[in-house]
C-alpha cells in the first residue's frame, strides 16, 4: 500500500482526478467505484470541470457505486442516488444505463445483493474503486467487526456512523438504520484501489491503519493485502503519521 501525502484538500482532488483521467483515456469504457460522503467531492468537482474543459469523455464509461441506504427510494434527497445525480452524475455525460448503485428499496436483501454482484462481475470488475475511510476504519459500510462479509450484503450501521451522517439528515433518528455495501472482497477484487482521506478527523484512524496492522476491526486495514492500493492523504491527515 503507497501513501501519498498532499499539501491541500485542492490538491488530493487534483491528484485523484488526474489517475482517475489517466485511466478513462487510456480505457475509455473503464468501470470506475465511486463513494459517497464529504471527501470525494472536490475531486468529483475536478472532474467536472475537466470534463467542461473537454479533456475527459465520460460516454463509455460505467460506474459502481459502494453502497445505498436500505429503505431510502432513489428519489429520496438524502439517498446515494440522489447524491450521486446532484453532485456528478448530472454534470457528466455517462449514460443513465451505465450507472449503477445497490437497490435499497422496493426488493428483497437476497435479490438486491445477488444481483449487485452479478451486474459487476458481468461489467469485467471494477478498475478503479475510489474510497473514503471512516473515522472507525470502515471502507463503504464495512463497519468494524470480529468478522468481515465477502460480497454486497446489508449491514446495521454503528452508532458512530448513524450519527457522523446524521450532518446529512434534520436529526440522528432520520438517518436510516440499515444499508446495502460491497462486502470487502467486492472491494478488494477492484483492479486498483484509491482512499482519499482529508481533515484532522481522519488522522487517529490514519495512524492506526499502519500501526495496527491488518484487522476486522478496522476494515480498512485491508488494503495492506492489495497489490494496487493508494492512499492520498492532505496534510491534516496524515499529521499523526512518522
Ligand atoms: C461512502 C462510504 C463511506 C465513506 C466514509 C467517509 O459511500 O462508503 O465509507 O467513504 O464514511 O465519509 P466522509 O468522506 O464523509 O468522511
Amino acid at each position: 500500500m503507497q501513501i501519498q501525502v498532499t499539501n491541500t484538500p485542492d490538491e488530493l482532488a487534483i491528484l485523484a482526478a488526474d489517475r482517475i483521467e489517466e485511466l478513462v483515456r487510456h480505457k475509455p469504457d473503464c468501470v470506475l467505484g465511486f463513494a459517497t460522503g464529504s471527501t470525494p467531492l472536490a475531486t468529483y468537482q475536478e472532474l467536472i470541470r475537466r470534463y467542461r474543459a473537454g479533456r475527459i469523455d465520460f460516454s463509455k464509461v460505467r460506474t459502481f457505486n459502494l453502497d445505498e441506504y436500505w429503505g431510502l427510494p432513489p428519489s429520496h434527497p438524502q439517498s446515494y442516488h440522489s447524491f450521486m445525480q446532484e453532485h456528478v452524475f448530472q454534470h457528466l455525460n455517462i449514460p443513465a444505463d451505465q450507472v449503477h448503485l445497490p437497490q435499497g428499496h422496493g426488493i428483497d436483501e437476497e435479490t438486491a445483493c445477488r444481483d449487485y454482484e452479478q451486474e459487476i462481475r458481468r461489467a469485467g470488475g471494477i478498475d478503479l474503486q475510489v474510497l473514503g475511510i471512516g473515522t472507525n476504519g470502515h471502507i463503504g459500510f464495512n463497519e468494524p467487526a470480529k468478522e468481515l462479509r465477502l460480497d454486497t450484503h446489508l449491514v446495521t450501521l454503528t452508532q458512530a456512523t448513524v450519527l457522523a451522517n446524521s450532518r446529512f439528515f434534520n436529526s440522528p433518528s432520520d438517518v436510516p438504520r440499515r444499508a446495502i455495501t460491497m462486502g470487502v472482497r467486492t472491494i478488494l477484487s477492484s483492479r486498483r484501489l484509491l482512499l482519499l482521506a482529508t481533515g484532522p478527523q481522519k488522522a487517529a484512524i490514519l495512524q492506526q491503519l499502519f500501526q495496527r496492522g491488518i484487522s476486522t476491526e478496522l476494515p480498512a486495514s485491508l488494503l495492506h493485502l492489495h497489490p494496487d492500493a493508494t492512499i492520498l492523504a492532505d496534510q491534516d491527515a496524515a499529521a499523526l503519521l512518522a
